[in-house]
């Protein structure tokens, strides 16, 4: 009896033995709980890859999207992780800047739109030029904003925007700017620098600058440290508008007033494939790119001037367009009319303009080819349709 007591009190010891090594390997290695972090997930990996074993603990349903088809695995949340280390790495090398100076962003919509609760108010003015791009946040949200029109030369009236708004919030400068296509010189964004309320900052929207070259760029300014933001996309030359992928640059003490805003930084793995893809051929890519940009422009500009029409000279894949005795909503119409649709007209403040985007080859022969005919057809017929 004795002895078969001290039998079962050795094997319950045994077992407990055992349930205590269960249970502090479970801790240590074993499956985490729900909103298991990016480092839980690496070492989770590097422990299954290991023992052969595998991961199945986030939750994802482990077959990937429906596209995928049968056997394959759905990339890991610490896939993506790594793949937005090279994209960063990538970014802050392309403009030469430490990684603490770039946030990604889906687009470059996302951080201009949070850049005006960041940077302007009621009272602190977002100040940008007429006619340019956005805005619509600042109204949206009554913070006040301030037209300052181009200059003859369509650059930035930089003097007017100070002028006009001593106690501006941020100082926006569109470069090339969009509608027109036209570029500010470094100089005008060195005085809006050197004259701006020292607290204020001068966002530089860099969408378009891959059309018109290196030499435009600003991120040169976010490297001194200056109080400078300058907005990237791979919307444009890159032609990744669907995937949406875009990065601020600036002074980590920006960034976090940008960040806290919002920040939906992480983009989708086939998303920062086509990035870091895009951006480890940069030089290539922009020099290709830049000439197809410039041959089929050169190409409508080429027909604009021997119909007698008129574009402003443009350094984007966009111009501004005019045609004598017509105003834009007529041109677009009789366009339109021709199946060539344009930008419908969103600037009002220019009534006799209308832009155009650089398309293919194809694209701007078909679009030249209607211009002839609503130029041949002239403005009455124009009236007439309207
Ligand atoms: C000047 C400028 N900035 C920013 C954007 C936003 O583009 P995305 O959010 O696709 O990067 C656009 C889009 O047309 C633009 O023209």
């Amino acid at each position: 009896m004795l002895e078969q007591m001290r039998k079962s009190s050795r094997s319950l010891l045994i077992m407990v033995l055992f349930g205590i090594v269960i249970v502090v390997f479970i801790v240590n290695f074993g499956p985490q709980s729900q909103g298991t972090s990016c480092e839980q997930m690496n070492k989770e990996d590097g422990f299954a890859a290991k023992v052969g074993g595998q991961t199945i603990t986030s939750n994802d349903f482990r077959y990937g999207f429906m596209l995928m088809g049968g056997g394959q695995k759905a990339p890991k949340a610490a896939q993506q992780e790594r793949l937005k280390e090279t994209v960063m790495d990538l970014l802050a090398k392309t403009e030469n800047v430490k990684p603490e100076y770039v946030l990604s962003y889906p687009g470059s919509g996302t951080p201009l739109a949070n850049l005006v609760p960041a940077f302007s108010s009621p009272t602190r003015a977002w100040v940008m030029a007429s006619p340019g791009y956005g805005s619509g946040a600042s109204r949206d949200i009554g913070n006040k904003v301030v037209h300052v029109p181009l200059r003859k030369d369509y650059s930035h009236d930089v003097e007017a925007m100070i002028k006009m708004a001593p106690n501006g919030g941020a100082y926006y400068v569109c470069n090339p700017n969009n509608p027109t296509g036209t570029l500010t010189p470094r100089k005008d964004i060195e005085y809006l620098l050197a004259h701006k309320p020292k607290d204020a900052v001068v966002i530089v929207d860099e969408a378009y600058v891959h059309f018109s070259g290196r030499e435009n760029m600003s991120t040169d300014l976010v490297k001194q440290d200056k109080d400078v933001i300058v907005l990237r996309t791979f919307s444009k030359l890159y032609g990744m508008a669907g995937l949406r992928a875009g990065a601020a640059y600036g002074r980590p003490d920006l960034l976090a007033k940008l960040s806290k805003i919002g920040r939906t930084g992480n983009l989708a793995i086939p998303t920062m494939a086509c990035a870091a893809a895009s951006l480890k051929v940069e030089a290539k890519l922009l020099t290709e790119r830049m000439a197809i940009n410039k041959a089929n422009r050169d190409l409508a500009f080429e027909q604009i001037t021997k119909l007698g029409a008129s574009a402003i000279p443009s350094e984007a894949n966009f111009f501004m367009l005019s045609v004598k005795g017509m105003t834009g909503p007529e041109i677009n119409k009789a366009m339109a009319a021709k199946k060539i649709m344009l930008a419908g007209h969103r600037w009002p403040e220019w009534a006799n303009q209308i832009r155009v985007t650089v398309g293919t080859k194809e694209e701007m022969q078909k679009f030249n080819a209607a211009l002839a005919q609503v130029v041949q057809e002239g403005p009455a017929k124009a009236t007439a349709q309207a």
